[in-house]
């Protein structure tokens, strides 16, 4: 008998350690999931569960730096697009801060920055292995002119081998094929520059700085030769909005804000990331576009898309993996074509109609998601 309740107890004993043993697993699953969700874009990954295995990131290192390339990017190109490449050649130019090369602008470095003909990382600090030009500014956001207008400054002294010029800032995520094969129809030599085109503070529209905008050589050119200098031309201080006083810079030195929507009105430079698109449906958006026209509320993005804002690091890798590795089987794909080379004189005429043109009517937004978490504006 006793033996019995002595094998009773101890049996108890057992399924106590093994219920705690449960709790406390699923305590810590729940925890490590917790914070995963609060992962903030700006702070440095946390969660040991995140990334996936094949990522090595080195904690010791507050920077949590890749110790190994997830893709092989280099045997992805194509035919066409190893002919864009020489034929197209964009140098980026991507504005960063000392707070941001080991969280963001390295993995731009190792992503789709990998991909422009030239990469170039304006900072206020050296970085060696970023390679960054430490310019003599000041940092901040409220300073971005400033540094927007050095870096640009920069580059124009600096690499004239170029066709078009364009400025990313460090969450920014770019398709370079999609850049080139769209400028491809255009000549550098128009004066032109194209991006997320806003309707307010600017007569022809401005470009959103946050999404990107690729300057043609002739609106760089332009913009040293005859705004740089002249402060009534050009503001020359370091305090304002970079993109708006570049818009303004832009149409006074007659470089047209050009529209670079796809053929079925969807915009290709997107002021937010696609990975938030259904979640947080950007409705401050709506109001700045410039075109309206576009009806489509589940399409997020035109399907040859250029850029996208608000992506981090993790963004980065996954757009990366989505789009230039991850395949449906037996989907095949159209055949591509570059687009066709439009005569000198044609684009002259969109230029000028561009300069011209108004806004498109604001319409009330059809189908907003509802009680969903707003984007801020930014630059
Ligand atoms: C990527 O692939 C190319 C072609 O197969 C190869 O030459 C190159 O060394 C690879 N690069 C890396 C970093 O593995
Ligand atoms: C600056 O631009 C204004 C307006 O176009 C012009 O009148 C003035 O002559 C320019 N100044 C210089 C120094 O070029
Ligand atoms: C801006 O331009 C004005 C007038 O040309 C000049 O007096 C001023 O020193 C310039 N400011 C800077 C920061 O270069
Ligand atoms: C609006 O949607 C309809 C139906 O899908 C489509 O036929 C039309 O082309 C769209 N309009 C624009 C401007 O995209």
């Amino acid at each position: 008998m006793s033996i019995f309740r002595h094998h009773r107890k101890r049996m108890e004993l057992l399924l106590m350690l093994l219920i705690g043993l449960a709790w406390g697993i699923l305590l810590s699953e729940l925890l490590q999931r917790a914070r995963w969700q609060f992962d903030e874009e700006d702070q440095p990954y946390q969660s040991s569960n995140y990334p996936p295995s094949s990522y090595m990131w080195s904690t010791s290192d507050p920077s949590y730096q890749l110790t190994t390339m997830p893709n092989n990017l280099t045997t992805d190109r194509g035919d066409l697009a190893e002919r864009l490449f020489k034929e197209t050649r964009v140098l980026c130019m991507v504005l960063t801060s000392p707070k941001t090369h080991r969280t963001r602008a390295i993995h731009i470095k190792r992503t789709w920055g990998s991909r422009c003909n030239e990469l170039i990382f304006v900072s206020t600090k050296s970085d060696k292995e970023l390679g960054t030009v430490a310019l003599k500014v000041k940092e901040g956001y409220s300073n971005l002119w400033g540094k927007t207008r050095a870096g640009l400054q920069y580059v124009y002294t600096h690499f004239q081998n170029y066709d078009w010029f364009l400025k990313a800032d460090d969450d920014t995520y770019v398709v370079m094929e999609n850049l080139r094969s769209f400028l491809y129809a255009f000549t550098p030599k128009a004066p032109v520059y194209f991006g997320s085109k806003f309707r307010v503070h600017v007569k022809q529209g401005y470009m959103s700085g946050g999404a990107g905008y690729v300057l043609s050589k002739e609106a760089l050119l332009r913009f040293m030769e005859h705004g740089f200098s002249n402060s009534s031309i050009c503001s020359n201080r370091s305090i304002g909005f970079e993109d708006v006083e570049l818009g303004r810079c832009m149409q006074a030195v007659g470089v047209a804000a050009g529209d670079s929507r796809d053929e079925h009105g969807l915009a290709r430079f997107m002021p937010f990331s696609p990975l938030h698109w259904f979640s947080d449906s950007p409705n401050w958006y709506r109001p700045y576009r410039f075109y309206t026209s576009s009806n489509s509320t589940n399409d997020c993005c035109s399907n040859s898309a250029i850029s996208f804002h608000y992506s981090n690091a993790k963004d980065f890798y996954v757009l990366d993996y989505v789009i230039y590795k991850l395949r449906a089987f037996g989907v095949s794909r159209p055949q591509e074509q570059l687009p066709m080379k439009q005569p000198f004189q044609e684009v002259m005429e969109s230029l000028q109609k561009w300069r011209t043109s108004k806004p498109e009517k604001l319409t009330p937004a059809i189908g907003d998601h509802k009680n969903k978490q707003k984007l801020k504006p930014n630059t």
